[in-house]
Formats: structure tokens, sequence, C-alpha cells
């Protein structure tokens, strides 16, 4: 969401006249885009912003935006802070340009956030926000051939953890001929991959004519001309639709893979998270996952250390990642977030050192099985999207000298890397894979 978010204030500005500029201390402007789902985060933030203090101090005409989750959680606060010149919510995106301006030319330091978040935003204002997405475009700065499309804004789960219905607003489901426009549109534009995103993506509704689904949004987007690949994230498992495997398995270029949080494996937890499924129920649906879409690759999120877990919920949480043999998870140590329920309401009992042995517990887990897994593709030949040039240098860079490393990903999301030529990126190609570890398949260009 955060990079969409990005990507779109940047296109904005870049038809202002503005050009990016990875150098702080070239810039005219720096935009901070922030995320409140963790407390490491913002306390990044905090410290970015004491860095920016000093640049300031030589470059008093420099503007600092401070944009995101974190904006619209704490708003006056943040604007208060020396380095801020302007402060702006998520769904206040589109202004963001504007308020550059309005700064600039007033020398006034300028606040933009929702007063009450959880009130359903009038349709003006929603279908303001579509024009900006629209507008704009997500493929900027991302990788080539790739783009994101938002399909619906906000969440209504209210799990007890998270601080993102406090700062995203409540849910609401863009229209599926302006989605289908811009996913048009985008193909157009040479686009050959497009990610549907939504915080609880399975549950895009819309009332028209009739009610539209998750699922009619891949069918119809699968007829667009030039996409070749289409996925969706993040899926909540309670009210999870058999239609939305079903498209899946029947559309060639819906990408076999889910992003399905289980965020616990203990009934006891998953009641107190707010989850609204017991980890039976989740096993039984990634069991008719499988059956559904035979090949089917499944990642999750597991959240250790919440309030009251004890070494045989945490034993629970185990058992399900190794029954549900993810392809990888993403484990996060629980963070209370301000106004959340739980951090209202319960104790965050469980010490940092037996939460951060349990992450390095499950992570352990997770590479174990993704090792196991990996290593049926050697020999293989996958079809591989290249986002370009890797960063790091790989365990079989040695061996090829004339040409750089590329990485790129299959249609399950699983990361390859293999030498060939620059111009690849933004290209399909196929992979014949010789090496694999628990992140990464090795290979080289068929
Ligand atoms: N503490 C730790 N992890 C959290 N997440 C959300 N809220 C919290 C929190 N308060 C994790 C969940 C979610 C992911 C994006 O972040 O696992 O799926
Ligand atoms: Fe947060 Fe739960 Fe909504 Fe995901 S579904 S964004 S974890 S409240």
């Amino acid at each position: 969401m955060n990079k969409l978010d990005s990507a779109l204030v940047s296109s904005a500005l870049a038809q202002q006249g503005y050009e990016l500029t990875d150098k702080a201390t070239d810039a005219d402007v720096i935009i901070i885009n922030t995320c409140s789902v963790r407390e490491h985060a913002e306390d990044r933030v905090f410290s970015n912003l004491g860095h920016i203090k000093h640049l300031k101090k030589d470059r008093p005409q420099l503007l600092v935006a401070v944009i995101g989750c974190m904006a619209q959680r704490l708003g006056e606060e943040l604007l208060s802070h020396d380095s801020v010149d302007i402060v702006a919510g998520p769904t206040q995106i589109d202004e963001i340009p504007a308020l550059i301006t309005r700064a600039l030319a007033e020398h006034q330091k300028q606040l933009s956030v929702t007063d009450e978040i959880r009130r359903q935003p009038p349709d003006e204002r929603e279908s303001e926000l579509d024009d900006f997405e629209v507008a704009y475009d997500s493929d900027k700065h991302h990788l080539k051939s790739q783009a994101f499309i938002r399909v619906m804004r906000g969440c209504n789960n209210f799990c007890s953890y998270c601080i993102v219905p406090y700062v995203r607003g409540p849910e609401v489901s863009r229209p599926p001929a302006v989605i289908f426009e811009q996913a048009r549109r985008l193909a157009e534009q040479g686009i050959r991959q497009i990610t549907l995103l939504g915080q609880t993506v399975n549950s895009y509704r819309y009332k028209g004519a009739r009610i539209y689904t998750l699922a009619d949004l891949l069918e119809q987007i699968s007829e667009i001309e030039g996409l070749h690949w289409i996925r969706f994230i993040t899926s909540h498992p309670g009210k999870f639709e058999e239609s939305i495997l079903n498209a899946m398995a029947t559309l060639p270029k819906v990408c076999p893979y889910l992003h399905i949080p289980a965020q616990s494996g203990s009934n006891k937890i998953l009641k107190a998270m707010n989850r609204g499924y017991t980890a039976e129920q989740y096993i039984e649906l990634m069991d008719k996952a499988r059956a559904i879409v035979p090949d089917l690759a499944i990642a999750g999120d597991f959240i250790v250390g919440f309030p009251g877990e004890t070494d045989e919920d945490f034993q629970a949480t185990e058992h399900m990642i190794r029954r549900v043999r993810y392809k990888n998870c993403f484990i996060f140590k629980y963070s209370p977030r301000p106004g959340t329920r739980a951090e209202q309401k319960l104790a965050d009992d469980v010490p940092a050192e037996v939460k951060q042995q349990r992450n390095v517990r499950l992570l352990e887990v997770v590479n174990q099985i993704a090792e196991a897994n990996n290593r049926v593709f050697e020999g293989r030949t996958l079809e591989v999207l290249v986002e370009g040039p890797s960063k790091k240098a790989h365990l079989n860079k040695a061996e090829h000298l004339n040409e750089p490393q590329l990485i790129g990903r299959t249609a399950h999301d699983y990361i390859v890397v293999f030498n060939g030529p620059e111009s690849l990126t933004g290209q399909f190609v196929n992979v014949r894979i010789v090496k694999t570890s628990a992140l990464t398949l090795f290979g080289e260009l068929a």
C-alpha cells in the first residue's frame, strides 16, 4: 500500500515539474511516507527526522513532509516537530502537491488529516481519490512492467493488535469499471503484471447492477490483452470464497499464490486477536485451496509474543507452520499500538527475550521447510519476470563475471537469481534452476 502511495505522489509531483533525487542533500522537498503497524517503523521515522534537522540548519528553505499512517495517527504532534512542515494522512494523498505549493507560498506549516477517520467518507471524496489514482501512474519508480492497483481502501476487521482501521479508515471498494479501465490503460502502456491491493482483498465487494467480487475482477482483468500475470494481496482467512480459488485454477493469468496470514496457530490467541476463525478452520481452508489449486504457493504472517502467549500456544503456531508448509512467512514480534483493543485491555506480558527466541525459532522452522521444498525445483525450467540487476552478490556470482546477476520472480513468487543482460529487465524469460537455498533459486537462462 505504501509503495503504491509513494509512486502516486511521486508521479503527481513529476507532472508538476519536480524531479526525483536519491540524495537528501540535493532535495528541495523531502517526503517521508510512514507506517504505523509496528512501533519500530515509527521510531525510525523520528530518527530520520533527527538527521533532517541537521540538513535544515544548513538549508532552512528545505521542505519536509510526513505522510501516511503515522501522519494520521499523530497529526498536530508531528507537525510541532522542528523538522516537519507538512503532515498529510493516507486518505489525503491527492492533496500533497497542493500542500507543498501552499507551504512554499505561505511559509507556513500545513496539516491535512481526517478528524473522524472511522466515518464513511462521502461519495464525492471517494471519487476525488479515484480520480487521483487514475490520473497518476502506479508504475513510476516501481519495477519495470509491473504496477499496483488498489481495489479497496481501509479495513473493518479490527484485529485487536492492529492500527490499520484507525489510520486508513473504513472499508470502501472501488468501482469495477474504474479498476478495469486503469488496468487496461496500464497494459496499453506496457505493464505485464498487475497486483491488486487491499488490506483484506478477498472481501472486495461492489454493489452496482449486481454485486461484484474479487473473482469477477480477476475474470474481467484476465481478458485484457498484454497482461500476463495478475496477483492480489493480502487475503484474510475469514470468509474466503471458493470463487477466488476457482478463478485461480481456471484463469491462466492469475498467479497461484496466496498471501493469507494466520497470525497464530493457537485458538486462544486467535480469539484474543479477534481474527474470527480457528486454527482448524484455517487449515481446512488451506487444504481446500490446495485441492482446487494443486500447486498453490502459500505465504503467511505470524505474530509472536502476543499478550498471554504461552509455550503451548507458541507450539501450536509451530505446528501450524509445519502443517501448512508455507512457501515463506513474515514473522513479527508483538508491539502494542496505541488505541488498539490489545494495547488498552491486555498487558504486553511476554518478555522481549522470549519474543526474540520465538521469532528466531519460527524463522528456523520456515527455512527448514523452504529448503526442502525448494530443492524439488532443481533441474526444472521456470518462467521468470525479471526485476533487474540484483543488489546483493549471490552464491553463483564468481562463475559469470561477464554478465550482471539478475533477479526475478516466478508466478508462485519464488525469487530466482541468474546471469543475463540487463536489457531483460521487465521481460519474461525461462530459467533452468541449478541450485537452491531456503530463500532463493539459482539458475541459468534457458
Ligand atoms: N505488532 C506486531 N505485528 C503486527 N502486525 C500488525 N500489527 C502488529 C502489531 N501490533 C503484523 C501482522 C500483519 C503484518 C502486516 O504486520 O502480522 O499481517
Ligand atoms: Fe489489520 Fe486485521 Fe485489517 Fe489486516 S485484517 S489490516 S491485521 S485489522
